[in-house]
This record gives structure tokens, sequence and C-alpha cells, in this order.
């Protein structure tokens, strides 16, 4: 991977279209606005939280993740990239609007549509003939169909507007990276136009010529032109194959366990199938975020309402949220029960490395559970302390990695944040009052970390 210098020439202002991104604040929004601003339209983002449009306009990046606060700050500097909490603004005179708004679960698993449905409405109101809408937010099969009643109200399709869904695969952590770099683009579009300006609009990432993070090594990208019901299918399914495979792997691992088989070298026997493949086969604590679990529940609430039960994918939903019994098992053995009274500290609160979201993250579901026992739960993260302290008032978040091991009775890694390897564990074993370690990531070296005298459990490793 190499950053092209910011001195770079890249593309001025031309005749592309104006771009407006609805939910331009929020991960896929912002890393959308500011990318497509990198290829050289010109970007409105617009986004209902004005405390974040503000932070934004100034240049502050509320998110970690790596590259992104380079990038907003160099695309609003070129002014082709601006934030507004007023959508009016952003959609009159924008020929392609982007709606990337949250789509969250209600408690049935559901997606709650409220967002898209105001995004719908708003652009009803101010839309100019001809305007693309493209639909980015995760929505289950028929969301695309609705906007389109919806705007189809006032305006006539084909001639007013056209819709379009192109689902995103940004992995957070990584997602500048991933926008420069897909491993497919989907273009979901009925009609010839929409997609057509939307084939051009992704020109320059499908040619590699504007790569602000480029992967010299990466072949050409695929470029599927489909339905916009495959489209949003296409989305469900590649969250739902993701979450299969992690709930597979824990799976094993759970096994290994039991039967004394070491995971690391059954991952290893299964990663050189090519019909397996390497990737996305570490255990760990469940698969968290906000978006497999959600999803998964969305495409089972989508199956129900088709009259089909979908028993696979309620296995893996249920699999998944039993994974933090698994861990609890071992945290009962390891740190002695009754746990009351005791002290353990969780290393890593976000959900995974490389991003400050703890939104449904591992290590807040298993705090609430050492919380509801009865047990002091310390916490420390390099990045979501502030995230974690808001979402669960109860930990007690330091910044001092080794204050938070201090007189623990036991040490569970909860996020794989590489910065964990590099901490002086020689150090944290006389500060704790008993050397265990459950490593819910296996971020640790065993032999390592049993040399220093530590009691170490991973999963699939004892
Ligand atoms: C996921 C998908 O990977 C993206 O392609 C998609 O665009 C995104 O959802 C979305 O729909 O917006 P993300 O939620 O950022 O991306 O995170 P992942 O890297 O997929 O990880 C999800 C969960 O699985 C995390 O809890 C992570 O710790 C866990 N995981 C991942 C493992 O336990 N083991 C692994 O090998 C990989």
């Amino acid at each position: 991977m190499s950053k092209k210098s910011a001195s770079k020439k890249t593309p001025s202002k031309s005749k592309k279209p104006r771009i407006a991104v609805l939910g331009g604040a929020g991960y896929v929004g912002l890393v959308t606005s500011a990318g497509l601003a990198e290829l050289g339209y010109e970007v409105i983002a617009a986004d209902l939280n004005k405390e974040r449009v503000k932070r934004l306009s100034k240049g502050e990046c509320p998110l970690h993740e790596e590259y992104l606060p380079e990038l907003i700050s160099r695309q609003l500097n070129s002014k082709r990239l601006s934030f507004t909490s007023d959508p009016a603004r952003a959609i009159t005179n924008s020929r392609v609007i982007v709606v990337a708004v949250g789509t969250p679960s209600r408690h049935d698993g559901s997606t709650d549509l409220n967002a898209i449905i105001e995004a719908a409405k708003t652009i009803r109101r101010h839309l100019k003939p001809y305007t693309i809408v493209v639909i980015k937010s995760t929505v289950p099969l028929g969301t695309v169909e609705m906007v389109s009643d919806i705007i189809g109200r006032k305006h006539k399709i084909g001639k007013a507007y056209d819709l379009a869904s192109v689902p995103e695969f940004l992995r957070e952590g990584r997602a500048v990276r991933d926008f420069f770099n897909p491993d497919r683009i989907i273009i979901g579009a009925d009609r010839a136009r929409p997609r057509q300006v939307l084939k051009t609009i992704h020109e320059p990432l499908l040619k590699r010529s504007h790569a602000y993070v480029s992967n010299e090594k990466a072949s050409t990208i695929p470029l599927i032109l489909t339905s916009i019901k495959a489209a949003q299918l296409i989305k469900h399914a590649a969250n739902t194959f993701l979450a299969n495979r992690l709930t597979f792997i824990n799976e094993i691992a759970s096994l290994c366990d039991r039967l004394g088989v070491p995971i690391d070298d059954v991952v290893e026997g299964l990663g050189h199938d090519p019909r397996i493949g390497q990737y996305y086969l570490k255990p760990g604590p469940g698969f968290g975020g906000p978006c497999l679990e959600k999803d998964l529940a969305s495409l089972i609430a989508l199956a129900e309402h088709y009259g089909y039960r979908a028993p696979f994918l309620r296995a893996m939903l249920e699999r998944n949220r039993s994974q933090i019994d698994e861990l609890y098992r071992k945290v009962r053995v390891m740190a002695g029960y009754p746990l009351h009274g005791k002290k353990i500290a969780l290393f890593g609160l976000s959900f995974k490395a490389g991003t400050n979201d703890v939104r449904n993250s591992p290590a807040l579901k298993m705090a609430k559970r050492l919380l509801s026992e009865g047990v002091e739960v310390y916490g420390h993260d390099p990045y979501a302390n502030k995230q974690a302290g808001s979402a669960l008032t109860e930990i007690k978040i330091g910044t001092d990695p080794y204050k938070t091991a201090r007189h623990a009775h036991l040490i569970i890694i909860t996020t794989e944040w590489p910065e964990f390897t590099k901490l002086d564990w020689k150090r944290i074993k006389k500060l704790t009052t008993k050397a265990y370690i459950l490593d819910t990531r296996n971020l640790l070296n065993p032999k390592q970390m049993k040399r220093l005298g530590f009691i170490y459990a991973g999963l699939g490793r004892n």
C-alpha cells in the first residue's frame, strides 16, 4: 500500500456532477463523501447531527480511522468537500444523491427504515430534475422500491429521477483503503441512464487513476452491473457469509478446547485450501460491531416476511450470541467462583482493533455480564476509552494499562489492538493479584506468557 503524496495533482473542478451525500457524517457517508471528493467530484455531505457537521467543517474527524483525518482536511482545502446540516441545500443542484443514513435494528431484528423514509421525503421536496438517487445504506430488499414510491408521488421516474443501489463493503479501521481498493463494485440499476452515470462516476476507481491509497499489487476491480433487487441482496448475503465463517471458526475453536487440538494449526490447515482461504478465520468473542449481527437479523426478518424460517441463519445468530457464555465459562474457571468482589481488567473496549467504535462491542457485553455478577470491572482501550465510558458508565476506565491491571484477578484481552503485544507483561505480572490472562482474540504468544509466569488461556489454544 502506498499513499500518494498530497502534493500530487488531483483532478480539478470540472463538469462532473455535484454529489450530495445524506448521512454524510456517519461512517459510510463520511468515507464516501471524502473519497468521492478525492476522485474529483464536488461533494456536499449533509447530516442532521449539527455538532458533527460543525466539527467536520473545521476539519475535526470524529472517527478513529486510518487515513481519514488527512483525507478530510485535504478535501476541505481543495474546496470540493463541504458539510451542511441542511439536506435541502445539499439536494438542490446535486445531480446525484447518495443516501447513507443509518438503518438500525428493531427489537425483532427487522430494520428500522425511518431515516431512509425521512431522507426519501426530503428528496421528494427538494429534488430538481434530473437526479439519480443512490441507496448506499444497507437495507433489506424492497427498500429501494419503497423509496421510489415515496419520491414517485411527486416526480416521474425516468424523467425527473432514477434510483440505484450501490452497496458499500467498507470495513471499519480500513475504510479508506477499502474505498480506494474495493474488491468489486456493484451497481444495481434497472435503467440504462443511471447505470451509465454511475459507471462513469466509479471509473477513476475501476481504472485506478486517482487512488489516494493505492494497492499496487491489486488486479482489475470487477464491476457487477445488476438489478436493484440483486444489489440489495448481495450486500446482505455478503455480510451474512462473513458472519457464517466466524460462527464456524468459533465453533471449531470450542471443539479444539475440548479436544486439546490447537486451533492455530487447524486454521492453517484449512486456509491453504483455496476453496476455503485463510482470511476471516480468527476465532474471537463473537462478531460484533454495527453491521454483521444487524444484517443477519435483518435477513432473517426478511425471510420470515416471505414465509421462510431460515433455520441456518437463525442457528448462526444463536451461536454467535452464545459465544459470550463460552467465554464466561472460562472466566469462572480462571477467576474462581463466586466472581462477586473480584477485580477483572478488560484490555480493549472497541468492537475490534483499528476503530474507536464501541457499538455492539463484545467487550462491553462481557463487561455487562461481569458487572451483573458483582465484579469490579476495569477497562482500558488505546482509542475508545471515551466512547466506552459514555456507553457503560459502571466500568472503571483508565488510560494507563498498568494501572488497569493493578490487583486484577484476571485480565481479559477483549480487542486485538497490536499495542497490547508491546506492553511490558513482566511488569504487569507483578502488578496483578493473580497472573491470569484470558485472551479472547488469541493475540498474545501463549509460550511467552507462560514463560513469564502467567496462567494463559486463549480460544482453542489450551
Ligand atoms: C463488516 C464487513 O466486513 C464489511 O465488508 C461491510 O461493509 C461492513 O460490515 C458494513 O456492512 O458496513 P465491519 O463491521 O467494519 O465490516 O468489521 P469486520 O472487520 O467485518 O468485523 C466484524 C466482527 O467480526 C468484529 O467483531 C471482528 O472482531 C470479528 N472478526 C472479524 C473476528 O472475530 N474474526 C475475524 O477473523 C474477522
